[in-house]
């Protein structure tokens, strides 16, 4: 575990980055959202790729975009910053100009790996929230919400069938003191592989209470509805997950936008004209990191990469 930053040495290696140059690589000018900005790792290979395109970088964690703000102070104004939730993000700026738009969801290596953030099961705290302002964190959660929110939290985003069996050990663990942090969490939970698949159950458990804490399908849910608001012309969009719930929010909205026929499923003809579509899916399959990522980054194995070009309007 790691709890200092040095501007020289960014903390987290952009995933895909390949990949996410070359989607954008048609844009020969116009403005570029990094709505994840973090480290600042593809906004900084975007904007060395391409010194006809600005940029504007969100995130919510402070610590983050201050570095951030720091890594990219070398392209001057073709870099605006703003510290706010990607829900949120569409409704403060102009979006005239905006011809691609960058996601890269999650946490990222630095949020993972400090201690004091506590979102690990090896932190000796207990926190998880990206936003340090905002009010409910893994603490709170574990030791004060009651135990069918726990198990509904486990159920929903760990998909855990034994979420009402590790809530009810939660929730019996607490009546004898409050539990402090992410390793007497992972060691109440215990680190057992689930059967069938790679990952333990404390790792799912943390994965559930990160979702709950930054409430993280409601946001990326808000972030798609306004994008498909804002109808941004000729736009492209590259969303990378990292687990399946938020995949497939993305998925379906992606087919939802594509789709040129909107008659009612039990219409005999199509009288809608067949032209309702936004735009076009340009990834029918999720791209994966290449082996040779997968070797240098680990982390970068449970990514999926979508992007979808909205028409010209
Ligand atoms: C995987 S990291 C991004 C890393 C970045 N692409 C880089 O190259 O350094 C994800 C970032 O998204 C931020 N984030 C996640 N959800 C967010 C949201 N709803 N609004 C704003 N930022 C968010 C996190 O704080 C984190 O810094």
């Amino acid at each position: 575990m790691q709890d200092k930053l040095n501007i020289n040495k960014p903390p987290h290696i952009p995933i895909m980055l390949n990949e996410i140059l070359s989607a954008f690589k048609g844009l020969k000018e116009g403005v570029i959202i990094d709505a994840t900005v973090g480290f600042g790792g593809h906004s900084e290979a975007l904007l060395n790729a391409n010194e006809k395109i600005k940029l504007i970088a969100c995130d919510q964690d402070l610590e983050a975009l201050s570095f951030a703000r720091q890594r990219l102070a070398k392209f001057k104004d073709r870099v605006q910053f703003h510290h706010c939730n990607f829900s949120r993000l569409l409704q403060g700026i102009d979006t005239r100009e905006v011809k691609g738009i960058l996601a890269d969801l999650g946490v990222s290596s630095w949020q993972l790996d400090s201690d004091k953030r506590g979102f690990s099961v090896n932190s000796s705290t207990l926190d998880m929230r990206m936003n340090a302002k905002s009010e409910t964190s893994a603490f709170e959660l574990v030791n004060y919400a009651p135990q069918s929110e726990l198990e509904g939290i486990l159920k929903d985003f760990g998909e855990l069938k034994e979420a009402k069996n590790l809530a009810f050990k939660i929730c019996q663990t607490r009546k004898g003191g409050q539990i402090q942090s992410g390793k007497d969490l992972a060691s109440i939970i215990g680190f057992d592989k689930l059967s069938g698949r790679s990952v333990s159950k404390a790792v799912l458990v943390f994965q559930a209470l990160r979702i709950a804490v930054n409430d993280e399908l409601n946001a990326l849910q808000s972030l798609l509805t306004s994008i498909k608001n804002a109808r941004l012309s000729g736009c492209v969009l590259a969303i990378i997950c990292f687990h399946s719930l938020e995949d497939r929010l993305v998925k379906n909205a992606f087919k939802e936008w594509a789709k040129s026929c909107i008659c009612p499923k039990f219409a005999l003809r199509c009288t809608c004209q067949n032209n309702h579509n936004l735009g076009k899916i340009l990834t029918k399959k999720p791209l994966r990191p290449s082996e040779a990522e997968l070797i240098i980054n680990s982390r970068s194995s449970s990514a999926k990469l979508r992007l979808f070009c909205f028409n010209e309007v």
